[in-house]
């Protein structure tokens, strides 16, 4: 076992390229991770930053180039081994066990690494319930990893990671569903396990993240790196222009006040035991409301009422001046209320099927003529304007959702409700 004092790099990834048949996701990738450092992975949707990480921990062969991590030259396929070596991997699916436990989740990955064949629940318990300290957040310990929300999901892929007590740990975008808080707190966590030798690939859009707490950044676009180098050499102006290759001219947006049109949805009084109490607001037509607060202060429960997937005790909303008390979630829709699930993976994508029939399948019953027959060329018509205007990155219509990037999955999300929202379906009353 190398101890972290004995070298400087922890990690040197030189000229790594990768193919998805003609199409090069990674190409000449190189980079430097020093000991205590962390260093950014940025670029847009499709750029490369998970195909990069999927080479360094061995799930995706390279077709060039070399890894080294903590003085040990890896080579492919060799996903054990990278762990052995102190690396831990926070995927952007989060890839967790779902119908384990939270402290199973968090303390049985370290078990088998030592070769324990014996649960030790209480053990794992205890470290899970410590690293949350550590952390500053609470989740439960004995719930079923399936029953989390995305956010609670998140820290516990965290927590894995930091339990695992790992000398690298790579975050491909950790913090998607986290609010502010958590995120400070993670980032409290990331600054002292810096100061210990622990260091970070991070991958991250925010600005905020990526000049609050990453010493260097490695720009990708279409797969080539465009920029490297320190943090302080970068602001967000050229930093943005790297990840997109376009200027970007900083416009404050003029919401209008005033001018919004009818009102839409009335809420009056809505009430759910635990979750939230006497909630009241409006949304007229055009209007944008945005609801905040800290991680399961409710929010996420008021919009599953909303769309008729939980029954509130009291209160009563209106749309369009009609009561609206949706009983299932296909009620909503019929009524055209549409929810973007939180979580794409386990609540939205059919992941081996197309961009095509993903986009579309809310949208069946407005395309559909006698005989259940489906009008497939307007249908596609349809498809391709929302999927150009959201500028999914794909071959094709006909592609995979699956072998779309995370950004370009949630992309393909958006489209299917968007297009839902704004269709005009026959069956609305
Ligand atoms: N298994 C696969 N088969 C074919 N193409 C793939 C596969 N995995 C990824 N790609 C393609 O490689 C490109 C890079 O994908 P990658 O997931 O690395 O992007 P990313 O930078 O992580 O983007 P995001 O910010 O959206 O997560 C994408 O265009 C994607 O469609
Ligand atoms: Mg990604």
């Amino acid at each position: 076992m190398i101890t972290p004092a004995a070298v400087q790099n922890v990690l040197e990834m030189k000229h790594v390229s990768k193919t998805f048949g003609s199409y090069t996701a990674l190409d000449d990738f190189s980079l430097v991770l020093g000991k205590g450092e962390v260093h950014c992975l940025a670029g847009e949707n499709g750029s490369g930053k998970s195909t990069a990480i999927k080479v360094l921990a061995g799930i995706l062969p390279r077709d060039a180039g070399s890894i080294r991590l903590l003085a040990h030259e890896l080579g492919d396929h060799e996903v054990q081994r990278a762990i052995d070596l102190g690396l831990a991997v926070i995927y952007q699916d989060l890839s967790l066990l779902p119908n384990l436990s939270v402290a199973e989740n968090i303390g049985m990955p370290s078990a088998l690494r030592r070769g324990e064949h014996i649960a030790r629940y209480a053990h794992w318990r205890r470290k899970a319930a410590d690293t949350f300290a550590m952390m500053g957040v609470s989740v439960g310990l004995d719930v079923l990893v399936e029953t989390l929300p995305v956010a609670e999901k998140q820290l516990v892929a965290i927590a894995r990671a930091v339990a695992a007590e790992a000398l690298v740990i790579v975050m491909d975008e950790p913090t998607t569903a986290l609010t502010r808080s958590e995120v400070t707190r993670l980032f409290d966590l990331v600054r002292t396990l810096k100061t210990t030798g622990v260091s970070f690939l991070f991958v991250s859009h925010k600005f905020e993240e990526i000049f609050g707490i990453c010493d260097s950044i490695t720009v990708l676009r279409d797969g080539k790196i465009v920029a490297t180098g320190p943090t302080s050499e970068l602001d967000r102006r050229s930093l943005a222009l790297a990840m997109t290759g376009r200027p970007i001219v900083e416009e404050r947006l003029a919401l209008p006040v005033e001018g919004h049109g009818e009102e839409r949805l009335r809420v009056e009084g809505l009430s759910r035991s635990p979750d939230f109490y006497d909630v009241s607001l409006s949304i007229r037509a055009g209007e944008i409301v945005s609801i905040v607060g800290l991680l399961g202060s409710g929010q996420r429960e008021l919009a599953l009422c909303l769309f008729g997937l939980l029954r509130q005790d009291a209160g009563a909303c209106l749309l369009d001046a009609i009561v609206y008390a949706p009983a299932s979630a296909a009620d909503a829709l019929r009524m055209g209320v549409v929810l973007v699930p939180e979580d794409r993976l386990s609540e939205g994508l059919f992941l081996d099927r197309s961009i095509a029939d993903n986009a579309g399948a809310a949208s069946l019953g407005a395309f559909t003529a006698a005989f259940a027959w489906l009008k497939t060329g307007p249908l596609r018509r349809t498809i391709s304007q929302f999927v150009t205007q959201l500028r999914i990155k794909m071959t094709g219509p006909d592609q995979s959702v699956g072998r779309l990037s995370g950004g370009n999955q949630q992309r393909v999300m958006l489209a299917r409700f968007l297009m839902r929202a704004s269709g005009d379906d026959p069956q609305r009353p």
